[in-house]
């Protein structure tokens, strides 16, 4: 079977050498993907003096599949986040973020297993800010019922396929009656009338917030909207570990970009110390998905082979320093390659 295309954008500050760690450990698994490089961020104003150019756009429209490290967004001033225009672009309205307890990766609490879906579109990310006088800015909250309407069918969509039993909507429609209030509706109304099997309930977010770093067991998937589905998604993977073992995918109905959940890490990119391990997981979601969607069955084996190798490794203590590790990034790379297959542990 001839090789998958696959667009590979390696992003701004660690990105790149994630993402050639990453690479070299598909590559040793024998995963059936030939990379396409394209750039976006403070990388492709470096190549092309455009921060989205519209090349990595079209590449990724043609082959629908993407691997994408992490950008640089300026803070404050200039440009507007290229992550957020990549979404918008390619109409990427839902993101999944899994976050697992794993195996020689002690933290507070065991056998954590949350998904977090985060609708990518609208909300406080619109991008509708304005200087109204001297004194006062204004940021717009955005909610369309299309919008919610749409993730809220996906998200139940994809709890069922999962077999997952629960989803909880964080929110806070009890001051934003109209924007989040319309997320609640959307969600209580595809509920009801279609997935009465999925349990459903519903939690203010800020007390969401302390239930879960209680106890992050009485929860199964959480639902949000864009910009509580963001700071959700980095507070849950201080319960695993950190930002180095969370992965991430953006769906859309016709593309799919699978990246990390951290940022491009400005204070330890160059160094070749960054876990390579979230990108690696994101490119397991990644060959898994491409295995459903193409009845690949080298993509399910080569998604197989690593997943076995990393948790090998893990086990036996051989991890990166975020994690308590003393490996550098290439270090990592190879203890996962030379445990490619290796057995799961016995309970
Ligand atoms: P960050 O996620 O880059 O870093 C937060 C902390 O986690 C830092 O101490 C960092 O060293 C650590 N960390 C993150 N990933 C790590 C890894 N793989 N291995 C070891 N340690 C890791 O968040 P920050 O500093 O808020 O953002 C930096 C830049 O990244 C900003 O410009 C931001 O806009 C951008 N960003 C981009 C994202 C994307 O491209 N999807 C997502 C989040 C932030």
């Amino acid at each position: 079977m001839a090789n998958i295309p696959v667009v590979a954008i390696p992003g701004d500050g660690i990105g790149p050498e994630v993402t050639k760690a990453v690479q070299k450990i598909l590559k040793a698994a024998k995963a059936p993907i030939d990379w396409l490089e394209h750039h976006a961020g403070l990388a492709a104003i470096e190549s092309s003096g455009e921060v989205m150019p519209e090349g990595t756009v079209e590449a990724i429209k043609k082959c629908a599949v993407a691997l994408k490290g992490p950008c640089t967004t300026p803070v404050g001033e200039g440009f507007t986040s290229v992550n957020v225009q990549l979404r918008k672009r390619l109409n990427l309205y839902a993101a999944v973020r899994p976050v697992r307890s794993l195996e020689g990766v002690p933290t507070r609490f065991e056998d954590v297993d949350l998904i977090i879906l985060r609708e990518n579109t609208e909300g406080l990310y619109s991008g509708v800010e304005n200087q109204v006088t001297d004194d006062v800015v204004m940021s717009m909250k955005v909610a369309t019922q299309t919008a919610c309407m749409r993730m809220s069918h996906w998200a139940f969509r994809f709890a069922t396929q999962r077999r997952r039993k629960r989803i909880t909507v964080f929110h806070k429609a009890n001051i934003m009656k109209m924007s989040d209030g319309l997320f609640l509706k959307c969600s209580r109304s595809v509920h009801q009338k279609d997935y009465p099997n999925i349990d459903y309930d519903e939690a203010i977010i800020d007390a969401g917030c302390m239930k879960i770093v209680q106890d992050p067991n009485n929860f199964d998937v959480l639902l949000l909207e864009n910009l509580y589905g963001d700071v959700v998604s980095d507070l849950c993977a201080g319960l695993v570990g950190g930002l180095g073992v969370v992965p991430g995918a953006n769906f859309g109905d016709e593309q799919a970009v699978f990246e990390a959940v951290h940022g491009s890490a400005p204070d330890i990119a160059g160094k070749g110390i960054a876990n390579p391990l979230a990108l690696l997981m994101s490119a397991v979601m990644m060959l898994e998905h491409l295995a459903d969607e193409r009845s690949n069955e080298e993509c399910k084996a080569a998604a197989a082979l690593i997943e076995s190798g990393y948790r090998a490794a893990l086990r036996d203590g051989e991890k990166t320093g975020d994690i308590g590790g003393d490996l550098n990034t290439d270090g990592f790379a190879d203890a996962v390659i030379k445990r490619l297959g290796a057995p799961a542990a016995t309970a």
